[in-house]
């Protein structure tokens, strides 16, 4: 699908659904090794068997839970035996749709529900880039792609603690960016918009995906294989003099 992808070892976290499963599959497109990390196995199994099936990737699937520094740990060490390096980590897994968040206003918002989502969806960038830079660092390059969301630009009403988490995912990103370039790994964001991403979506689901069309530049809803051409750009050779960015994949909503 793109050039430069071939063989490289990329991990998809959270690859067992929505979006990360679309880059999943884009990636084995791209001939390369892909592994499907998530807290759901089965569906991490399902994703890695389409791979294999439709692609004829080699594809490795693993239960990983990011919110757990072991377990990221035990991800990067399964993925050095399997292939014997790591090219490029998708951050992906989250809190969102499949393991739903509250979308409601400040004041409805549950602490424990606050801190779950802070564990998941950022605690766990820390974790595991933490778990494959001792890999890329050795072999002087990477590319780590942390995933944001299009609601950070403009704001969202509800679901604030969603937004901070992602709105945080670019500091971190600017800063390991800096921190890491010296070994030649790139660290970037990629913000999709408002996506339809579920599997089987309810009618307000479908409502609720289709309010963003109307704002965009490009006037209709947004699906995971929108995202997946930006997401193969920024993980191939084609960007290697990108970092510390921040890409936005929303059909022109926020003009940033
Ligand atoms: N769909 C959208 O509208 C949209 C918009 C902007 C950004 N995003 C972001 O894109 C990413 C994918 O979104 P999606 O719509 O596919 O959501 P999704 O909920 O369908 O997918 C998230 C995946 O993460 C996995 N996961 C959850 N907790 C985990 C954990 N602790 N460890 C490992 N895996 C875990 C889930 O099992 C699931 O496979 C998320 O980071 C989301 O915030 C989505």
């Amino acid at each position: 699908m793109i050039e430069g992808l071939k063989d490289k070892v990329v991990i998809v976290t959270g690859g067992g659904h929505g979006i990360g499963k679309a880059y999943s599959l884009g990636f084995g497109q791209s001939g390369s090794c892909v592994v499907v990390a998530d807290i759901d196995k089965p569906a991490a199994d399902k994703v890695s068997a389409e791979i294999v099936q439709q692609t004829g990737a080699h594809a490795l699937a693993l239960h990983t839970d990011v919110a757990d520094e072991g377990s990221t740990k035990e991800m990067a060490a399964a993925v050095r035996q399997h292939f014997g390096r790591i090219d490029v980590l998708i951050n992906n897994a989250a809190i969102f749709a499949t393991i739903p968040m509250n979308r409601g206003r400040i004041e409805t918002i549950d602490p424990d529900e606050w801190d779950r989502l802070m564990a998941v969806n950022l605690k766990g960038l820390f974790f595991c880039c933490r778990a494959v830079l001792p890999s890329m660092r050795a072999q002087k390059s990477g590319k780590i792609i942390n995933i944001a969301s299009g609601t950070v630009f403009a704001g969202s009403p509800g679901r604030i603690h969603y937004v901070t988490s992602k709105m945080a995912t670019i500091g971190f990103t600017r800063t390991l960016a800096r921190e890491v370039g010296d070994d030649n790994i790139n660290v970037n964001v990629l913000a999709p918009g408002n996506t339809l991403s579920e599997e089987n979506p309810s009618q307000e689901v479908i409502r609720l995906r289709q309010s963003s069309a109307g704002l965009r530049a490009l006037k209709r809803i947004q699906m995971p294989q929108d995202v997946v051409g930006a997401m193969l750009f920024m993980a191939s050779p084609l960007s290697d003099f990108i970092t510390g960015q921040t890409v936005n994949v929303d059909g022109g909503i926020s003009f940033l």
